[in-house]
């Protein structure tokens, strides 16, 4: 029993990170971390997921849906700080939980990343895939629907882009290619570009009608839709519906994606010169600026274009088309194919870091933890996963995927807010470079807020969601609890 709970010392993990080529500078701004934020936050959740969310969930009130999925994650951000700048040591969730809450819970937090991670990037890769199609499209080449992948086909259907891209991204890590700095910056200057260009170009082609009803009324779901009804509405016996009050809880589900990657940002607590002033600043700061662009982004195209007739790979750019402008439609998909594909390599860096360092402590087979030889970058995981994400980006409905990252997300968000109660009361004498406010409250309002949005998600999400869980729970029972490196005393043993 007592292994389930055993935790990885603080101090241990510090030194895991303390050999002089890993020590990172302390160099960060307030101003870095907002640009890095904006860099990874905006991406297929506005660029796609608008587009049918709008259609099908909660036509113009998916501006409110941003509204509300913005205040959860704020909540969660507030968390995410403290816990990433008590654990000083750079990482996600993963090693923060190792640190304070055990590694049962680590594992299983760890394991979720790994969903959130990888399928995030897969989610990227196909919504980065129908931009790429909008500007084929554009310049007069059409791509067979049956390589348009399975939410552009009626039949069989193979995203062949988002497969190539997955791929090809896969090599790039594997050669351990960085983005610069200034990469990034330019990057995300050209997204914010596109999504000012929409927000004002768009509001001259606004036509109020579109805004009637703004709340469209509750219509019930085709009959049979059983399981993709929310939970929330299967749990209270609602029959379940789309549009109307509720509607904009279940967009706010859904969109919630969008803001996926401030998590990111409180990792980089370690490298952050004053982290208890600059990372709310950095975090919040990325946070209200993508919310307040995603109300308007939101808002402009639902005004441009009859919800009911909005488009589901390239809402953005095809409300232009729909309005006679191929021109700002093909300046739109070229920014946002820029935009997604630095996304989609954060992301699935991320993932092959968190499995690579379960891996580093044994949790996972400490084959995936042997870097390559030439290009010191854990090139196992790296192939393996890069391949199971392109197949899987290439077969499967971007929704369903989506879906499943949020709920994975929030999960995590749940077990950070609870985490930053136990360590208050366990680890009261650890230094916390960011200290959340008023605790106890933010945290619970946190992990109510992040519960709200996950039952709002499709009772099939959480089938699948389960399914993934208990696979995970399986292998640390097989697997890692008898290989972890960690022993009682929360020391690394030596690899035997
Ligand atoms: N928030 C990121 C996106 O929308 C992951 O693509």
């Amino acid at each position: 029993m007592s292994t389930l709970f055993r935790t990885k010392t603080v101090e241990q993990s510090i030194r895991d990170t303390e050999e002089p080529e890993h020590k990172l500078r302390k160099s960060l701004s307030a101003l870095d971390l907002t640009v890095f934020g904006v860099g990874v936050i905006i991406g297929t959740g506005i660029f796609v997921l608008t587009g049918k969310v709008a259609k099908e969930t909660a036509g113009p009130a998916t501006a409110l849906a941003f509204v509300a999925a913005g205040l959860v994650c704020a909540l969660a951000a507030l968390c995410y700080a403290e816990f990433a700048s008590t654990v000083p040591v750079a990482g996600s969730a993963y090693t923060f939980s190792y640190a304070s809450l055990g590694e049962l819970v680590a594992w299983t937090i760890g394991w979720d990343l790994i969903l959130e991670f990888a399928l995030g990037t897969a989610v990227v890769a196909v919504g980065w895939s129908g931009y790429v199609r909008s500007l084929m499209d554009n310049v007069g080449w059409t791509m067979p629907e049956a390589l348009s992948g399975p939410d552009v086909a009626d039949g069989f259907g193979f995203d062949i882009l988002a497969f190539v891209l997955v791929l090809l991204l896969t090599v790039i890590l594997v050669f351990g290619m960085k983005l610069s700095a200034r990469v990034t910056a330019v990057v995300v200057a050209i997204k914010v570009t596109v999504v000012l260009i929409v927000i004002i170009a768009g509001s001259f082609f606004i036509d109020a009608d579109n805004y009637k009803p703004f709340v469209p009324d509750a219509v019930k779901q085709p009959a049979g839709a059983g399981l993709d009804a929310p939970l929330v509405q299967l749990m209270f016996g609602y029959e379940p519906t789309n549009f109307g009050v509720m509607g904009i809880f279940t967009a706010a589900s859904v969109v919630f994606f969008a803001f996926i990657g401030f998590d990111v940002v409180a990792t980089a607590a370690e490298e952050t010169r004053f982290p208890q002033r600059d990372m709310p600043r950095g975090i919040l700061g990325s946070l209200l600026i993508c919310t307040v662009l995603y109300v308007a982004v939101s808002l402009v195209v639902t005004g441009m274009q009859h919800y009911s007739e909005l488009s589901v790979s390239a809402p953005l750019a095809d409300a232009f088309k729909s309005v006679g402008h191929p021109f700002y439609a093909g300046v739109i998909s070229f920014g946002a194919a820029v935009g997604l594909t630095t996304v989609c390599m954060i992301l699935l860096l991320g993932q092959t870091r968190v499995f690579f360092a379960m891996s580093r402590d044994g949790l996972l087979p400490r084959f995936f933890s042997v870097t390559h030889p030439r290009f010191g970058t854990p090139y196992r995981p790296t192939i393996l996963l890069g391949v199971v994400i392109a197949v899987i980006a290439g077969f499967t409905s971007i929704n369903e995927l989506a879906t499943l990252v949020n709920i994975g997300t929030l999960f995590a968000f749940v077990v950070v807010a609870l985490g930053v109660l136990v360590l208050r009361r366990t680890r009261p004498d650890l230094h916390r470079a960011f200290r959340t406010p008023w605790v106890p409250l933010v945290p619970i309002l946190s992990v109510a807020a992040s519960v709200w949005l996950m039952l709002n998600l499709p009772a099939e999400t959480w089938v699948r969601f389960g399914i993934w869980m208990a696979i995970g729970i399986a292998i640390y029972f097989l697997y890692g609890q008898k290989h972890s490196r960690v022993n009682e005393d929360g020391e690394r043993k030596p690899v035997s």
